[in-house]
C-alpha cells in the first residue's frame, strides 16, 4: 500500500537576511527576516510512503542520494512526520529542481518546503500552513518562508518585549503588493563550497561583527517591511542591498567569502545602472549569484545590460509568486 503526494514550491530570496541561529533546538533564527517567494524557479517533490520499503529513499534530480547529507536531512524531516502520524512506514522521495542545486539559489528553501508539504499530505495529516512552515524551518529555516507566497516574514531573535521568538513564518503582503522583478544572475552551475549552516556557525563563532549584525537586523527588517507596505520600491531596494552587504561583511570577517569576482563585477554594474538613472538594486545569498531587483518596466533593459557582464552565464527572470502547493495526491495498491 502506498500513499503519495506531490508538491511544488518556489525558492525565496531574502530582502532582509537571516544569518545566525538562536541557541537551543528548533533551528530558530537569531534575527527576523523578510523574503519574496519567486515564481520562475521551482522544486517538484513526490513523497510516497510505501510498506515494502526498508529504508527511506531519495532521488534528487534523477540521481540516487544514498547515505548523503541531503538524504539524512530528508529522513530527519520524515521522522518528525512519522512521529506525528504514528507510523514507521518508510518513504520514497523524488525531487527535481529546474535550477542549479545547492549553489546559493535557495534550493534548500524550495526543497524542504516542497518536501514538508508533500510528506505531511502523504502521511494524511491535516496541518495548517503554519504547521508545515514550522516543520520546514527545522530542516532549513529559509524553507519556512517558501511555504507561503508573496512577501513573507520569519521571526527570529527576541520580540521587543524580550520574549524569545518561536521562529514563526507568515505572509505580510501578496505577490502584487509592489511592482518587482528579480533578475537572478547565474555565475556558476556548481554547488557552493560552504553551506549556509556552516557559514552561519563560523560567523557566530568567530566574526567580530556578529553582535553588531544581530543588534542591527530587527530595525533593518522593520524598515524593509515598512518600505514594502508603503509601496516604496527605491527604499525597499536600498534597504535590501544594505541588509545583504551587512550580512556578507559580517561573514567575511569570519573568513567566509561567498562572492566571487563575477559577483563583484555584477554588483558594480548594478550600481552603474543606478547612477545612470535605472533604479536597480542588488542582493546576494550564500553563493556567488547576484539577484538584481528592478521594476518590471526596467527588467528588459537591465537584463540586456547585465547579460553582457563578464562572468554572467545566464539570467533567470523571476517575479513574486505563490507558496507551496499540492499538485497530486492519492493512495495506491502494492508497488
Ligand atoms: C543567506 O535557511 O539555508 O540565504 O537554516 O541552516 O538551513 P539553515 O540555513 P538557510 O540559510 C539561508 C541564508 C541566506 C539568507 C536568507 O535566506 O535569509
Amino acid at each position: 500500500m502506498t500513499r503519495s503526494a506531490t508538491a511544488i514550491a518556489h525558492p525565496n530570496i531574502a530582502l532582509a537576511k537571516y544569518w545566525g541561529k538562536r541557541a537551543g533546538d528548533g533551528n530558530i533564527p537569531a534575527v527576523p527576516s523578510l523574503s519574496v517567494t519567486l515564481a520562475g524557479m521551482s522544486t517538484t517533490t513526490t513523497v510516497s510512503f510505501d510498506d515494502t520499503l526498508v529504508d527511506d529513499e531519495l532521488e534528487l534530480n534523477g540521481a540516487h542520494a544514498e547515505s548523503s547529507r541531503p538524504k539524512v536531512r530528508a529522513s530527519q524531516l520524515l521522522d518528525r512526520v512519522r512521529a506525528a502520524a504514528h507510523t514507521t512506514t518508510r518513504a520514497r522521495i523524488v525531487s527535481v529542481n529546474d535550477f542549479p542545486t545547492a549553489s546559493g539559489l535557495a534550493s534548500s528553501a524550495s526543497g524542504f518546503a516542497a518536501l514538508a508539504l508533500a510528506a505531511v499530505r502523504a502521511a494524511g495529516l491535516d496541518w495548517s500552513a503554519e504547521q508545515v512552515a514550522d516543520l520546514a524551518r527545522r530542516s532549513s529555516a529559509s524553507a519556512a518562508r517558501s511555504v507561503f507566497g508573496g512577501f513573507v516574514e520569519l521571526d527570529g531573535g527576541d520580540a521587543p518585549d524580550g520574549t524569545p521568538s518561536l521562529g514563526g513564518a507568515r505572509p505580510v503582503a501578496g505577490p502584487t503588493a509592489i511592482d518587482l522583478r528579480v533578475l537572478v544572475c547565474v555565475t556558476t552551475e556548481d554547488a557552493k563550497a560552504t553551506s549556509s549552516t556552516d557559514g552561519m556557525r563560523l560567523t557566530q563563532q568567530t566574526s567580530p561583527y556578529y553582535p553588531a549584525w544581530v543588534a542591527d537586523a530587527p530595525a533593518s527588517q522593520r524598515a524593509i517591511r515598512e518600505a514594502l507596505l508603503a509601496g516604496d520600491f527605491v527604499r525597499l531596494g536600498e534597504l535590501s542591498e544594505r541588509s545583504a552587504l551587512a550580512m556578507h561583511a559580517c561573514a567575511m570577517a569570519a573568513g567566509i567569502v561567498y562572492m566571487t569576482g563575477a559577483t563583484l563585477s555584477v554588483l558594480e554594474h548594478v550600481r552603474a545602472l543606478r547612477s545612470a538613472g535605472l533604479p536597480a538594486f542588488a542582493t546576494v545569498d550564500a553563493g556567488p549569484h547576484l539577484k538584481c531587483l528592478v521594476r518590471s518596466g526596467d527588467a528588459a533593459a537591465a537584463r540586456e545590460s547585465l547579460e553582457r557582464v563578464p562572468g554572467v552565464l545566464r539570467i533567470i527572470d523571476t517575479s513574486p509568486g505563490e507558496g507551496a502547493r499540492i499538485v497530486a495526491a492519492g493512495a495506491g495498491g502494492a508497488t
